[in-house]
C-alpha cells in the first residue's frame, strides 16, 4: 500500500516537472518563432578581416544637428575611440564592432546595456535627456579577459549654450 502511494506521489511530480519543461519550451518557440524576439536577429553581419579592411571606420559623425552616429571597435581591452565628444547630443546611434571576444557595452544610468558579439554590428540607440551635460563612462561589463577591468571609454557632452557662455 505505502508502496503505491509513492508511486502515485512520483508520477504527479513527474508529471508537474514535465508540465512545467513543456511550459517553458512552448513560450521560448512562441517567443522566439511567433513573435521573432531573438538575439542578434536585427543585427547586421561583419567579418574581422571586413573591419581590418577599413569597411568599418571608428569615429564620431554628426549627420543632422544633434543626430550622431559613433562607430566603436572592441577588442581586448579597450574601445577605439577612447574619447567621445558630443555637443547638443538629441540622438545618439552607437554601432559596435568586436574584433575578438564577445564584450559589454554599457553607460551606466542609461538604457544602455549590451552585449557586443564578433561578427555582428550590435547597434543601440540613446537619445539624452535635453541639456544634459557632463562625462559619461562606457563600461565593458562581459568578462573579456585579464584586462577586462580596465575596459572603458568616455562620452564627453556638452551644450552650444554653456560654450557661448564659457
Ligand atoms: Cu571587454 Cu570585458
Amino acid at each position: 500500500m505505502e508502496h503505491e502511494e509513492g508511486s502515485t506521489l512520483e508520477f504527479v511530480w513527474i508529471t508537474i516537472v514535465a508540465a512545467v519543461i513543456a511550459g517553458l519550451a512552448a513560450s521560448m518557440a512562441y517567443y522566439g518563432f511567433a513573435k521573432g524576439f531573438n538575439p542578434v536577429c536585427n543585427a547586421t553581419p561583419i567579418s574581422i578581416e571586413d573591419i581590418e579592411a577599413g569597411r568599418f571606420e571608428p569615429g564620431v559623425e554628426e549627420i543632422a544637428p544633434g543626430i550622431y552616429r559613433v562607430n566603436i571597435v572592441a577588442r581586448q581591452f579597450s574601445f577605439e575611440p577612447s574619447e567621445i565628444v558630443l555637443v547638443d547630443p538629441k540622438r545618439v546611434e552607437f554601432r559596435v564592432v568586436s574584433m575578438d571576444v564577445i564584450h559589454g557595452f554599457q553607460i551606466p544610468g542609461t538604457s544602455v546595456n549590451s552585449m557586443v558579439l564578433p561578427g555582428y554590428i550590435g547597434v543601440f540607440v540613446w537619445e539624452p535627456p535635453e541639456g544634459i551635460e557632463g562625462e559619461f563612462l562606457i563600461l565593458c561589463n562581459e568578462y573579456c579577459g585579464l584586462g577586462h577591468d580596465y575596459m572603458r571609454a568616455v562620452v564627453k557632452i556638452s551644450s552650444s549654450s554653456s560654450l557661448l557662455e564659457g
